[in-house]
């Protein structure tokens, strides 16, 4: 059972990923394999929906991660996604790599976990959190919770180590994603993966 968690923080030291760090303990205790992945210090170009992914089923812009992850993310069980909050929202380079990843693989995605983690001095937690966790809202991604809406605090590198309540969360929203992957892999073998319909696609004027 493998989670790959992906931090957009381009710092050292990142708050983002003492968070991410606190959830990686609780995984391996349960037997969980963990991939972290900071892409916050790359260049990675947002999506120009030139559709070509549809026909090659996979981004056309190779080097600069998205197909990269791609694998390793039809591989995992559970997808951690975490941004430090840059005005009330996920920072630029996590969003450009979320929107290419997500639109260009054609893998099935239905019932691997997702959670959402958000790090910031003040404010924009819940907004962050929202946001990431819509990716998982449209490919059937069941989404990990915890005891509040994950986040932790900090400003400085470093400084979320003294989010005791931080830190609590995400060890919280690590044992639940767990529970989950655990209990899917079992109804999984019981009952299989829910029947999926073909897609229809409409729109509001037709
Ligand atoms: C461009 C930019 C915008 C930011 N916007 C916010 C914000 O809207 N709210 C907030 O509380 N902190 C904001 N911050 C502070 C960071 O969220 C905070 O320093 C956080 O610890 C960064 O996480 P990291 O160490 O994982 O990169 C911003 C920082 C930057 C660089």
């Amino acid at each position: 059972m493998k989670v790959l968690m992906i931090n957009g923080s381009p710092r050292k030291e990142s708050n983002t990923q003492i968070g991410l760090d606190e959830m990686r303990k609780i995984f391996e205790a349960e037997g969980i394999d963990v991939e972290c992945i900071a892409v916050g210090n790359k260049v990675v170009r947002g999506c120009i929906a030139c559709g070509g992914c549809a026909k090659k089923g996979k981004c056309v812009f190779d080097g600069d991660l998205v197909n990269e992850i791609a694998p390793k993310f039809e591989e995992a069980d559970g997808l951690v996604v975490a941004s430090p909050v840059y005005y009330a929202s996920a920072n630029g380079t996590l969003v450009s790599l979320l929107d290419r990843l997500f639109f260009s693989t054609p893998f099935d995605k239905t019932m691997k976990v997702g959670a959402a983690v958000a790090c910031a001095r003040r404010g924009g937690i819940t907004a962050t959190w929202d946001e990431l966790n819509k990716y998982f809202g449209i490919a059937g991604m069941p989404i990990a919770s915890g005891q509040y809406w994950n986040g932790i605090h900090g400003r400085l590198p470093g400084e979320s180590k003294q989010d005791a309540e931080g830190l609590v969360q995400m060890r919280t929203t690590a044992r639940n994603m767990a529970f989950l992957m655990k209990s899917i892999a079992l109804g999984r073998e019981e009952f299989g993966l829910p029947e999926r319909e073909q897609g229809e696609m409409t729109n509001f004027i037709r």
